[in-house]
């Protein structure tokens, strides 16, 4: 992101009102141009966009040599397998896009071809090595850029290999990441090749495998796969993201006399910690009748705002199905009664930015409390919100939850750098002023 680009204010509000379409589901997006892409024939996938994250994912496979197209009814995608994957003529830039490298490391690491993959200042300091590892011990070959939390950062250059040994992996970390980039490796491998996580991931991969017509077991926190598996082309609905949704529903539920509707939200239980967190802490908030596209959940979701808010407790075990949503539930916590906690969320020291630390940054920039603490945070509630600037350095999440801290605060926000948030909500701040009533 550019770091010259111009500050936004975002003023107090009134009330919040109005009813939202999100942008297509991030995760979902990946997954569906990847395995589009490597299915054999012509794929259809339908949904809102998402954003520069998921450009970074057609563009690194444009590059690839696989044919994009947009038309009025979706993008087609022209899938021929892996072997039609082309060698890149320069490195692929993934941007600040996390799941793009990550996964297309997985599949890469099959493909008969040498690639090397980047991305911005904070994607190529983020951990590769919990990739790396696996997809290693399945017979491909890599050259990384030594660095980050695990020794192993971008650029990386892929060594691929045209039959790959099966796996049979114990993560040592809930990544849906991980799990998607060694089974996206073992579709190629002659074998069972399983995936088992200390707590289960997001399982879209799993899903969307299914709708490619892959047989796909789970069991527990395990997931298996046989190879090698050709996949069927398929038409892929994309539902709203829960994870932009999250915004809106913390931001009305924060706010007195706020009605927000939010329109065929994607309802995963794997993801959908955030909806649970929110009951929990005694928001008003109601489910739609459930609907289904293709093996993921969708429903509108109802939210309004003024009820008396508990504090906010996360626990280990439930951090994988709220992990992007903690630094706008810990804001979400100056506003409950009582001393909110966090604990088991280390993975948040590398997401986009070490969240942890910009999380705090955040709430002291706001003027509000904050207590870091090695695995999470301590806030106190509930608190005034002054307000203030806030330089979310580059990460979309926490620019966006500084925008709801706006709406709330007592002065209003400026934050340095919005642009960020085209990551993965281009249009975050255009719906924030159209449901803004001031
Ligand atoms: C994602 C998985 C999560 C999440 C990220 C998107 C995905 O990361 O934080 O924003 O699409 O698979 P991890 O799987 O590394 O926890």
């Amino acid at each position: 992101m550019s770091a010259t680009a111009a500050p936004r204010r975002v003023a107090p509000a009134r009330r919040l009102h109005g009813a939202v379409d999100l942008p297509g589901d991030k995760s979902m997006w990946h997954r569906a141009l990847i395995l589009s892409a490597l299915a054999r024939g012509r794929s259809l996938v339908r949904g809102a966009p998402a954003g520069q994250d998921v450009a970074s994912t057609r563009g690194a496979l444009t590059a690839l040599g696989v044919r994009i197209e947009d038309w009025d009814e979706g993008v087609y995608v022209d899938g021929d397998g892996i072997g039609a994957w082309r060698a890149p003529a320069a490195p692929i830039d993934c941007g600040n896009a996390g799941t793009t490298l990550r996964l297309l490391l997985g599949a890469l690491a099959a493909a008969p071809l040498v690639a090397t993959l980047t991305g911005d200042g904070s994607l190529r300091r983020r951990p590769m090595g919990r990739v790396l590892t696996p997809l290693e011990r399945m017979g491909a070959r890599f050259e990384a850029t030594a660095g980050g939390a695990d020794g192993r950062c971008a650029p990386i250059t892929v060594f691929g290999c045209a039959e790959p040994r099966p796996l049979v992996y114990e993560s040592p970390v809930a990544s849906a990441q991980v799990k998607s980039a060694v089974l996206l490796c073992g579709l190629h491998a002659a074998g069972r090749t399983e995936v088992r996580e200390p707590v289960r991931s997001r399982d879209h991969t799993e899903r969307m495998l299914r709708l490619f017509g892959l047989d796909v077991r789970e069991h527990d926190t395990t997931v298996t796969i046989e190879g090698p598996a050709e996949l069927e082309p398929a038409r892929v609905e994309i539902p709203g993201d829960v994870s932009a949704a999250a915004f809106w529903l913390v931001a009305a539920a924060g706010l007195e006399g706020s009605r927000v509707v939010l329109r065929d939200v994607g309802t995963n239980p794997t993801r959908t910690g955030v909806l649970d967190v929110l009951d929990a802490m005694g928001a008003e908030l109601h489910r739609g009748e459930q609907r289904f596209a293709g093996f993921e959940p969708l429903a509108d979701l109802f939210v309004r705002g003024g009820a008396e808010l508990a504090p906010l407790r996360i626990e280990a075990a439930e951090v994988p199905r709220l992990v992007d949503e903690i630094p706008l539930l810990c804001l979400l916590a100056t506003r409950a009664h009582g001393t909110s906690e966090v604990r088991g969320a280390g993975e948040l020291r590398h997401k986009e930015s070490d969240r942890l630390a910009s999380t705090t940054a955040l709430l002291h920039a706001l003027g509000a409390e904050c207590e870091p603490l090695p695995d999470g945070l301590r806030i106190p509630g509930p608190q005034r919100l002054r307000g203030g600037r806030v330089d979310p350095r580059g990460d979309h999440r926490i620019a966006m939850a500084a925008a709801v801290a706006g709406l709330w605060s007592e002065q209003g926000v400026e934050i340095a750098d919005p642009q960020c948030v085209a990551v993965s909500y281009p249009t975050f701040f255009d719906t924030l002023e159209a449901l803004a009533v001031r």
